[in-house]
């Protein structure tokens, strides 16, 4: 028993492994040429219900793809992805710039079923097949990345480019989105585009109307008024989304070499080989004393007595509510002694109550005739309550 599902352990992972080295996608690409791959819904859609073809029903489910390097998180520096909507394909492309290998992770997610698959793409990277010294990029700016990466859009370009060029030796370098290149989010509205950027190559020299992108009028013409016209044999563009931007087109010739930067020249500071460090002398000593009694010592005296002279302010020239002549009253501690003088003034008379209380304190009296209700027993039981409370209030004044 246990011997038979350890068979079938290494059977399943003999099948598996099988199946994931079928699964791999191979492609091969140039160094120096642009390389696109699509990845296309209807393919993994197979894979997601391989039986279902059968019985004629075939979904169109929205995907999600994700790629990455092997065991990297992200793509390689020379490849990009881009995929707009989960209905649209998805494309990685870019320009490898070295031989190699790169093995890429493709990870669809079913957006209907969440199902997920996962497929690999090895993508060899061979020597230079051509070589293209005369480079020229172009700007298409009623396109986006994804219109323009499908193959027969490209062939559309590079029959227009080829025309131009008056040559049919000429191969895509770089196609990049506007986007990457420091262009802005165009407006959610018809007829904006992000603009795409196009660099071909070839052997064959620029042709003469090319060449006129390098003349003082053309950049004068651009500077000006940013518009240029292009030169009648130039205006090619079948299409009319394929029209290029004149003012934003360059040549690249590769053909001359390279000058290298000059050397840097030497400062005084080198060391010969093998000599011996000697520092320069000290300077002389400073006395940094004078400096001291400025900064330090003059301030803080000055400190000390101005605290000082607050001080005796504060405590030794505190008076009562005169002033020091004796005669002229202090306003501030005047109002207080006034309320303090009122107040005992109050307790001296409030100590000497034995006078029956006047008449207008009375309730009943009226004020009018002057006529006075009997005058109550103070100590009887059917005492008014107003009355009563008159009394506490009275009684419980301070003394
Ligand atoms: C292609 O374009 C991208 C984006 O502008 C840039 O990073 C990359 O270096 C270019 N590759 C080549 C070979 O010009």
């Amino acid at each position: 028993m246990a011997d038979w599902t350890g068979w079938r352990f290494i059977l399943t992972v003999c099948v598996t492994s099988v199946l994931v080295v079928e699964a791999d996608i191979k492609a091969h690409t140039p160094v120096g040429q642009l390389f696109v791959f699509e990845l296309q819904r209807e393919t993994f859609q197979n894979e997601f219900e391989p039986f279902l073809k059968h019985y004629g029903r075939v979904y169109n489910d929205p995907m999600l793809f994700k790629c990455n390097m092997q065991s990297f998180p992200d793509l390689p520096g020379w490849l990009r992805f881009t995929q707009r909507h989960h209905y649209d394909n998805g494309f990685l492309y870019g320009t490898p710039l070295a031989q190699g290998k790169s093995m890429i992770e493709i990870t669809v997610t079913n957006k209907r079923s969440y199902d997920t698959f996962r497929d690999r793409l090895i993508i060899t990277i061979d020597p230079p097949a051509k070589r293209m010294p005369y480079q020229a990029e172009f700007f298409i700016p009623l396109r986006e990345i994804e219109k323009v990466l499908p193959s027969t859009v490209q062939e559309e370009i590079r029959q227009d480019m080829m025309r131009m060029w008056k040559t049919d030796r000429l191969d895509f370098v770089n196609i990049t989105s506007a986007l990457d290149r420091g262009g802005r989010v165009p407006l959610p509205l018809a007829g904006h585009y992000e603009g795409v950027y196009v660099k071909v190559g070839s052997d064959q020299y620029f042709s003469e109307c090319l060449l006129r992108l390098q003349t003082a009028e053309h950049r004068r013409q651009c500077e000006a008024g940013g518009r240029a016209k292009i030169p009648g044999d130039c205006k090619v563009c079948s299409y009319p989304g394929n029209c290029v931007t004149w003012c934003k087109s360059t040549l690249i010739d590769l053909s001359r070499p390279v000058i290298p930067p000059p050397a840097p020249t030497m400062g005084p500071g080198i060391l010969d080989a093998g000599g011996v460090y000697e520092p320069p002398e000290s300077p002389p000593p400073r006395d940094f004393l004078p400096d001291y009694i400025v900064t330090v010592i003059v301030p803080l005296a000055l400190a000390i007595i101005l605290c000082l002279l607050l001080a005796y302010i504060m405590c030794c020239r505190r008076e009562g509510v005169y002033r020091r002549d004796g005669k002229t009253p202090d306003i501030q501690l005047y109002h207080h002694h006034t309320i303090h003088g009122n107040t005992s003034e109050l307790r001296s008379m409030a100590g000497c109550r034995g006078v029956p209380p006047p008449l207008s304190t009375l309730s009943m009296f009226n004020a009018r005739t002057g006529e006075t209700a009997p005058p109550f027993q103070t100590d009887s039981p059917s005492i008014p309550l107003i009355l009563a409370q008159q009394e506490i209030n009275t009684d419980t004044l301070p003394r």
